[in-house]
C-alpha cells in the first residue's frame, strides 16, 4: 500500500528519504518518487521500479534540506513513472504525495481543466496540487485550508512549495500519518517504521489535522486553521525488532517469534487466582455486558479467519450469538446493528479500509465497538475508542503469522472474560482455561522446534499444483487460514473446506496424489475427521495429517503426519496454525517465491 515520507533538517535529505522509503517497502508498491526543494527550485525524481532503481537516478551531489517521498500502489491509473508520486501543479512550484482516494477527483479535474489546468497523470492525487496552486497567493497553509474542504474521500498528503522552502505541510483524513521528532530535524511518514532509525519520538496525526513542519519544530492546525496541540509518544519498537535478525525472511522470523508474541499478548491479562481475564479495554460496564444481545466480528483476510475461531470460542464459553462478517460485505449491510450489538473489529494493521469503514458505520448506528489490533494509534484503534492491543511487534512479511495467533488468543481471552461476566463459566473452569492459555508459548516453541521436519514434508509436496485443507469446528478456520497462507506466498491454488463439506462438491477435485492437509488433532470431532480422511484416501489422494503427539493410530490412515503437542481443544488449533505457516513458508521457498512480498499483495490494504 502507498507510503509517504518527509524530512526537514540539516541531514542528508535524499539519503533519509530513500532510506525511509526502503523501510516502507514491506507495505507493497509498484513505483516510487521523491521531491526536493533545492536551490534552483523543485527537483522531482521518480521510478516505476524498485527503490534501488530510484536511488540510481538521484545524483549524489543533490543538496536539499526539505523533501517528501512516496511509494505507490496503483489505484487510479496504471503503475508507471507518470503516475508515480510526487505530483506537481502547472507552475511546477508545488509537489504532493498522497495516500487514499479522492472520490470526487473527476469532477474537480473537469472543473480545473475548464479553468486551464493541464494534468499530466491519471491519478486522483494530482487534483490536490492544482487546487493548492489555484488557491495560493502567498501563503501555503491558507491555500491548503481552502483546498481540503473540496476533497471527498480519504487522504493523507504531504506537500512542499518551492516558494515556501522552509516547510513541509501534511494533512490527514481517514489515512494514517505520523510525525517523527528529532533534534533539529523532523520526519513525516505513513508509519513509524520509516523513521525509527532516526527517532523514537512521534506524534500521531488525527483526522482533520494539518501539520506544518519546519526546522524549528512542528505545529498543528485543524482544517479551519485553528491551532491545536497533539501529544508526543515514545515508540517502544526499535529498528532491530523490525529487521530480520538472521532469518532468511521476515516471515520465518515472525513465525519463530510466536512464543514471545503469545507471551506478550497474555501478559498481565490473566489472573489465574481469581479465574478472571483483565480486559478493561473492552470498555463495557457490567450492565452493558449483561445487555449484549449479539456479537458481530468484522475483519478481512487472515483477521477474518481469526474472527471465525473467535466465534466458536465465544459460542462455547458464552450464551451470546455470534456472526463473523467480511469487512467489505458488512460495511454495506449493517442495518441489524444497534444498541445491544457488540462489534469486534479485528485488524492487524488497524488501517484496513473495509474494516475501518465498518467500524465507522457501526458507531453511527449506536453499537459498542472494540478493536483488536497490533497498531497503536491506527485509524481503527482511534475510531473504535476501545482497543485491545495484540502487542505482537512489527510484522513486516505480507503474510500475517504471529498476528493471527495473537488475534486468536485475544478472542479466547474475550470469550473467557464475557463468559465469566455473564455467569456462563465458573471460576474453576476459567482457571483451567487460563492455565491452558499460559502454556501456549511453551507449546508454540515445541512446534517450532520441528521446523526442519515440516520443511522436509514441504519439499515432498512442493511441486503440487493444487492443495486442499480440511478441518472441523475450531479447526475449520485453521484450514481456511492454512490455504490462504499457502496460496498467497507460493501462488499454488489452495482452498480450505469444512471437512464435512467434502462430499458436497470438493471430492470431485480429488485424484491420485492430490495433497490434502487434514487437521486431525484430538478434539470432539476427531472421529468424524478420521472418517473424512478415509473418504479422501478412497480417492487415492495424499493426506498430510496434522495430528496430536500421542495419536499412534493416525499414521496408518495417512501418507505423512506432522505432530503437535497434545493440548486442549482451544489451544491445539493455534499450534496447528503454526505448523501450516511453516508448511506454506517452506513450500514457497522451494518454489523460489519472494516470500515476504508476494506479487499483487500489500501488507496494509488502505483502499476499498
Ligand atoms: O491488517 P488487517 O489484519 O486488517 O489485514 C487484513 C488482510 O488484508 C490480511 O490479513 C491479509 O489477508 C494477509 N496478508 C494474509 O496473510
Amino acid at each position: 500500500m502507498c507510503g509517504i515520507v518527509g524530512y526537514i533538517g540539516a541531514g542528508k535529505t535524499t539519503e533519509v528519504l530513500l532510506d525511509s522509503l526502503g523501510r516502507l517497502e514491506y507495505r507493497g508498491y509498484d513505483s516510487a518518487g521523491i521531491a526536493l526543494v533545492c536551490e534552483d527550485g523543485l527537483e522531482v525524481i521518480k521510478s516505476a521500479e524498485r527503490i534501488v532503481k530510484l536511488r540510481e537516478k538521484v545524483p549524489s551531489t543533490l543538496y536539499a534540506s526539505v523533501g517528501i517521498g512516496h511509494t505507490r500502489w496503483a489505484t487510479h491509473g496504471k503503475p508507471s513513472k507518470t503516475n508515480a508520486h510526487p505530483h506537481q501543479d502547472c507552475s511546477g512550484r508545488i509537489a504532493v504525495v498522497h495516500n487514499g482516494i479522492i472520490e470526487n477527483y473527476q469532477e474537480i479535474k473537469r472543473a480545473l481543466e475548464k479553468r486551464g489546468h493541464v494534468f499530466t497523470s491519471e491519478t486522483d492525487t494530482e487534483v490536490i496540487s492544482h487546487l493548492v496552486e489555484e488557491n495560493y497567493v502567498d501563503n501555503t497553509l491558507r491555500a491548503i485550508l481552502a483546498t481540503v474542504p473540496k476533497l471527498q474521500g480519504s487522504f493523507a498528503f504531504a506537500l512542499i512549495n518551492k516558494d515556501d522552502p522552509g516547510h513541509i505541510y501534511a494533512a490527514r483524513k481517514d489515512s494514517p500519518l505520523v510525525i517523527g521528532l528529532g533534534e533539529g530535524q523532523y520526519f513525516l511518514a505513513s508509519d513509524v517504521t520509516a523513521f525509527l532509525k532516526y527517532t523514537k519520538r512521534a506524534v500521531f496525526m488525527e483526522d482533520g489535522d494539518i501539520a506544518i513542519l519546519s526546522k524549528d519544530g512542528v505545529t498543528f492546525t485543524d482544517f479551519h486553521g485553528r491551532e491545536i496541540k497533539r501529544k508526543e509518544r515514545v515508540i517502544e519498537w526499535d529498528l532491530e525488532a523490525a529487521e530480520k535478525a538472521g532469518y532468511d525472511h521476515f516471515m520465518l522470523k515472525e513465525i519463530h517469534e510466536q512464543p514471545k508474541s503469545l507471551k506478550d499478548v497474555i501478559s498481565g491479562r490473566l489472573n489465574e487466582l481469581s479465574g478472571e481475564v483483565e480486559l478493561g479495554e473492552i470498555g463495557l460496564t457490567q450492565d452493558e455486558i449483561n445487555g449484549i444481545r449479539r456479537v458481530i466480528i468484522v475483519a478481512c483476510g487472515t483477521s477474518y479467519h481469526a474472527g471465525l475461531v473467535g466465534k466458536y470460542a465465544l459460542e462455547m464459553l458464552t450464551d451470546i450469538p455470534v456472526t463473523v462478517e467480511i469487512g467489505s460485505e458488512f460495511r454495506y449491510s449493517s442495518s441489524r446493528v444497534g444498541p445491544g450489538t457488540l462489534i469486534v473489529a479485528l485488524s492487524q494493521s488497524g488501517e484496513t479500509a473495509d474494516t475501518a469503514a465498518s467500524v465507522r458505520e457501526a458507531i453511527k448506528k449506536g453499537a459498542h465497538v472494540v478493536a483488536i489490533t497490533n497498531t497503536v494509534g491506527s485509524t481503527i484503534a482511534r475510531d473504535a475508542g476501545n482497543t485491545i492491543y495484540m502487542r505482537s511487534g512489527p510484522e513486516i512479511g505480507v503474510a500475517a503469522t504471529k498476528t493471527f495467533t495473537s488475534q486468536v488468543t485475544v478472542m479466547y481471552m474475550m470469550a473467557i472474560f464475557l463468559g465469566r461476566r455473564r455467569g456462563m463459566i465458573t471460576a474453576e473452569k476459567a482457571r483451567i482455561l487460563l492455565s491452558e492459555l499460559k502454556s501456549l508459548p511453551k507449546y508454540a516453541q515445541s512446534v517450532l522446534d520441528q521446523d526442519s521436519n515440516v520443511a522436509n514434508v514441504a519439499r515432498l509436496y512442493a511441486k503440487a499444483n493444487l492443495f486442499l485443507f480440511v478441518g472441523r469446528h475450531l479447526n475449520y478456520p485453521i484450514a481456511l487460514e492454512g490455504a490462504l497462507k499457502l496460496k498467497e506466498i507460493s501462488y499454488i491454488f489452495s482452498e480450505g473446506f469444512a471437512a464435512g463439506e467434502l462430499k458436497h462438491g470438493p471430492l470431485a477435485l480429488l485424484t491420485t496424489g492430490v495433497p490434502v492437509v487434514a487437521i486431525a488433532t484430538r478434539s470432539p470431532t476427531y472421529e468424524k475427521m478420521t472418517s473424512n480422511i478415509k473418504e479422501i484416501k478412497a480417492r487415492d489422494a495424499s493426506v498430510i495429517a496434522v495430528a496430536s503427539e500421542s495419536d499412534e493410530s493416525i499414521a496408518q490412515l495417512v501418507d505423512v503426519v506432522i505432530r503437535v503437542p497434545d493440548a486442549s481443544e482451544l489451544i491445539s488449533p493455534v499450534l496447528s496454525s503454526i505448523v501450516l505457516q511453516l508448511f506454506a513458508y517452506h513450500v514457497a521457498v522451494c518454489a523460489g517465491c519472494p516470500v515476504d512480498k508476494p506479487r499483487n499483495l500489500a501488507k496494509s490494504v488502505t483502499v476499498e
